[in-house]
C-alpha cells in the first residue's frame, strides 16, 4: 500500500494550487482551488462535528464522537493506514483519497515524458476508467462490506444515500477538463457507458453486502438499507400495493422489497445490448426475490446475479453502445414508466438521473430537436422527486409521458428504434 502524503504536498500554486487554469499545461492546475472552494468532499470531515452528527453518534451511543469514530471517518475523510505526517485526517475527501497514496508516483508524474500509463504502474488510480472510477465511488456511496451506512445510522440520522455514477461525476464539480489532449492521454469519455457501468457496480455491491454474514445481516433482520425503504415506511392505510410489471410481480403483497432501482436500470441496459443476457437477468432476479419470500436459497440466487452484474460490467466497460442501442435506452426509460415501472421513488429517482445522463450525450451529438424544452422536461421530473414522502407515482407518470414525444422525433431523425409498446 503506497503512502499518503498529504493535500499539502498537492496543493502548491505551481502545481495544482493555482487560481485560474493555466493556458499552456496539460491539466487545468486549479484543481486544488475548485476541490477546496466547491467539492463537498473538502468539508466532509468538518461535517463530522456539526450537530447533526453529535446527535447521529449519540443517538448510536458511540463510544468516541463521530470525528474520531472510524465508523464516520471512513468515508468523511481519506482514513489510509499508512500515511507521512503531513497527512491530515482533518482535510476531509482529499486527493489521495480517489487519486492513490502519491508516496511513488509525486515525483514521476510531472517530469517530461512520462505517460498516464507509468502513473498507474507507479501506483495512482485509474479514476479516468469507468469500472474502477464506479469501484471507487460506490465504496463510500453505496458502502462495501468494510464500510457502511446503516439502517440504524439512518434512524439515528444520517441522510439515506443516492447515488449515480455520471451525474455525480459532473456534480462534484468536475475539476477535470476533457479536451484534446485529455483524450489523447486517457481515451474518450462516454456518459453513457460511465452511468451503464456504474449500475452494474451497485447491484454487484448490493449483492455483495447481502450476501456478507457480517454485513448483511443485523440480529434477527437483514440489513433493512438493503430494501427499498417505502416498503416500510408508510401508513398502513395506504394500501398502495400493485404488481410490479417490468421484472415481474412474483413477491405478492406484504413483503419487504429489495431496492431494486438499480437492478430495473441494468436490466433496461441489458434488454439493449445483450437481449439474451436480459433474459437471464430477469431469471436471477425472480429467483431471488422468490428467495426473499421464502421459496428458494438466497445465498445461491443471490451468488448468481452477483456473477451476472460483475460480468455485465466488465462488458459493459469495454464497449459503448451504438446509436440505435442508445436511442432504444432513452426510450425505455420513458415506456418502462410508462408502463408502471418507477412505481417506488427509488426507481423513478434513477430513471431520472439515468435521462439526464442520456439526454445530455444525444444533445453533445445534436440530436436532440430543442434542448431547452428537455431540460424543461427534465427538470418537471425532478420536481416530482423532491420529497421522497410525497412521491405519487401518477404525477411522475404524467410528466415522463410528457417528454416523450420531444425524445421520439430528437432520436427518430437518425436511428429510429423499434416503436416500444406504448400503453
Ligand atoms: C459508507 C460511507 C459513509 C459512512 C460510514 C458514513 N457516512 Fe455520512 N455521508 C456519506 C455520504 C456519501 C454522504 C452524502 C450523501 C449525499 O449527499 O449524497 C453523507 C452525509 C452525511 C451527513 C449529511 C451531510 C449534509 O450535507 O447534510 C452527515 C451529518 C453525516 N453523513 C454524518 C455521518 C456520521 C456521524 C457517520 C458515522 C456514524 C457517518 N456519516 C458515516 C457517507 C458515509
Ligand atoms: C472524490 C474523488 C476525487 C478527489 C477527492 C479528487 N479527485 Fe482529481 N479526479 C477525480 C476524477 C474522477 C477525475 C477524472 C478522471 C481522471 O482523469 O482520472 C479526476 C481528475 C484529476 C486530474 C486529471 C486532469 C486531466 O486533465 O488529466 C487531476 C490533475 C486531478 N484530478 C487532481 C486532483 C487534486 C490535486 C485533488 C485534490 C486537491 C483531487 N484531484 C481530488 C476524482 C477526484
Ligand atoms: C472516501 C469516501 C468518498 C469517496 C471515495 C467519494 N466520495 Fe463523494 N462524498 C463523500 C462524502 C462523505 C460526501 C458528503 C460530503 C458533504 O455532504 O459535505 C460526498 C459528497 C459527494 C457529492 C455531493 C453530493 C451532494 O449531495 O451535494 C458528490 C457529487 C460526490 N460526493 C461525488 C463523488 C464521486 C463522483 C466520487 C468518485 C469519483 C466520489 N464522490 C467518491 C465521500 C466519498
Ligand atoms: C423492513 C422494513 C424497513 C425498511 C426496508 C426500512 N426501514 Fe427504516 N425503520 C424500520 C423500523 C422497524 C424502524 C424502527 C421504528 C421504531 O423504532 O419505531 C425504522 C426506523 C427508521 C427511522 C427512524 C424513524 C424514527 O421514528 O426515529 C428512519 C429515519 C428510517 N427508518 C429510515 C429508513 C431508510 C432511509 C430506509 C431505506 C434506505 C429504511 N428506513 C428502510 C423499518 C424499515
Amino acid at each position: 500500500m503506497d503512502k499518503t502524503l498529504g493535500v499539502v504536498t498537492c496543493a502548491s500554486s505551481l502545481c495544482h494550487g493555482s487560481i485560474a487554469p493555466w493556458n499552456g499545461s496539460l491539466v487545468s492546475q486549479n484543481e486544488y482551488v475548485v476541490w477546496s472552494r466547491l467539492d463537498k468532499h473538502a468539508r466532509a470531515y468538518k461535517l463530522l462535528l456539526n450537530e447533526q452528527s453529535k446527535r447521529i453518534a449519540a443517538k448510536l451511543g458511540l463510544a468516541a464522537p463521530a470525528h474520531e469514530s472510524k465508523v464516520c471517518l471512513d468515508c468523511h475523510a481519506h482514513n489510509p493506514l499508512q500515511s507521512k505526517t503531513e497527512h491530515h485526517i482533518s482535510d476531509g475527501v482529499a486527493c489521495e483519497a480517489c487519486h492513490g497514496g502519491a508516496e511513488r508516483w509525486i515525483g514521476t508524474h510531472t517530469e517530461a515524458g512520462n505517460s498516464h500509463a507509468k502513473n498507474l504502474a507507479n501506483g495512482m488510480y485509474p479514476s479516468d476508467q469507468p469500472l474502477a472510477r464506479a469501484q471507487l465511488c460506490l465504496s463510500c456511496h453505496f458502502g462495501d462490506t468494510e464500510k457502511y451506512v446503516t439502517h440504524r445510522m439512518m434512524a439515528a440520522g444520517h441522510p439515506r444515500l443516492s447515488f449515480e455514477l455520471n451525474t455525480f461525476t459532473s456534480l462534484q464539480p468536475a475539476h477535470f477538463k476533457v479536451d484534446t489532449d485529455y483524450v489523447q492521454r486517457k481515451g474518450t469519455v462516454d456518459g453513457v457507458k460511465i452511468w451503464s457501468v456504474g449500475q452494474a457496480v451497485a447491484v454487484a455491491t448490493q449483492l455483495s453486502i447481502l450476501m456478507d454474514p457480517k454485513r448483511g445481516r443485523d440480529g434477527a433482520f437483514p440489513e433493512l438499507t438493503l430494501f427499498d425503504c417505502h416498503a416500510c415506511h408508510h401508513p398502513m392505510a395506504d394500501t398502495r400495493w400493485t404488481p410490479r410489471t417490468t421484472l415481474g410481480s412474483n413477491q405478492g403483497p406484504g413483503l419487504v422489497r429489495l431496492n431494486d432501482s438499480s437492478i430495473l436500470m441494468l436490466y433496461l441496459i441489458l434488454r439493449q445490448t445483450e437481449p439474451a443476457s436480459a433474459e437471464n437477468f430477469k431469471l436471477a432476479v425472480s429467483q431471488l426475490n422468490q428467495a426473499i419470500a421464502g421459496r428458494g436459497d438466497m445465498a445461491a440466487s443471490a451468488a448468481t446475479l452477483k456473477i451476472q452484474a460483475q460480468a455485465a460490467a466488465q462488458k459493459l466497460s469495454q464497449s459503448g453502445m451504438t446509436d440505435a442501442q442508445l436511442a432504444g435506452v432513452a426510450l425505455l426509460l420513458v415506456d418502462d414508466g410508462l408502463n408502471g415501472s418507477y412505481s417506488d421513488y427509488a426507481g423513478a429517482e434513477q430513471a431520472t438521473m439515468a435521462l439526464g445522463s442520456v439526454v445530455s450525450l444525444l444533445n453533445q451529438q445534436g440530436k436532440l430537436k430543442s434542448a431547452a424544452e428537455m431540460n424543461r422536461g427534465l427538470a418537471s421530473l425532478r420536481a416530482s422527486l423532491v420529497n421522497d414522502e410525497k412521491f405519487k407515482p401518477s404525477e411522475f407518470q404524467l410528466r415522463l409521458r410528457a417528454i416523450r414525444p420531444q425524445l421520439v422525433s430528437g432520436i427518430t431523425k437518425q436511428n429510429a428504434p423499434k416503436e416500444q409498446g406504448r400503453p
